[in-house]
């Protein structure tokens, strides 16, 4: 049993999508209720300055202000609020709490808004409309997988 339940654990590490899909549901769903309030907190404080930064750039975006696009995205780059805040012991608590899923999907979204940041600045419109919908993509594709009990609109059985 004890090699199965091992065996299972890096299973779903490895592919968590394919092993919701036969439990019938995510494995999380409502990440921010599993963390200690402070940094639950600081994850909601930074995903409300990401949320403010991209309708910026949105509206700079269209409009061919390609320093006030780098400057946002360089923002949400630059953001890593939670890191910002955190003493050891809190970033002990998130290591243990978040799945390495979840973290390569955050630095996803950090990197792809420093390609963003790029972007603006060679002033290349293409290039950001393109970055953008990636970035939007990540934001959805991770609420879906880890904040669909936050957000019951984007419940994958509901999709
Ligand atoms: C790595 C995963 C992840 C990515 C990527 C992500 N989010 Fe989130 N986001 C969350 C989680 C988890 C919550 C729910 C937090 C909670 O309920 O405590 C959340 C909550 C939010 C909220 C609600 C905050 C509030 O007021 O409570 C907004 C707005 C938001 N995200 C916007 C965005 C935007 C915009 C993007 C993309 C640019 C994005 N998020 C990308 C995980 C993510």
């Amino acid at each position: 049993m004890k090699t199965l339940a091992i065996t299972l654990a890096s299973a779903a590490m490895a592919t968590g999508a394919f092993m919701a899909a036969i439990a019938g549901q995510p494995a999380t769903t409502n990440i921010g209720a599993e963390l200690p309030p402070k940094l639950r907190g600081l994850l909601i404080q930074e995903m409300q300055e990401i949320q403010q930064a991209s309708q910026q750039i949105q509206a700079a975006m269209v409009q061919g202000q390609h320093e006030i696009v780098a400057e946002r995205a360089q923002a949400i780059h630059d953001s890593f609020i939670m890191e910002q805040q955190m003493t050891d012991e809190d970033e002990q608590i998130l290591h243990d709490t978040l799945p390495a899923a979840f973290v390569e999907r955050d630095q996803a979204l950090h990197e792809l808004s420093a390609g963003l940041a790029e972007a603006a600045r060679n002033e290349d419109t293409d290039e950001q409309t393109r970055l953008f919908s990636e970035l939007i993509n990540g934001c959805v594709d991770c609420h879906v997988k880890y904040a669909s009990g936050r957000f019951p609109g984007l419940d994958a059985a509901a999709r």
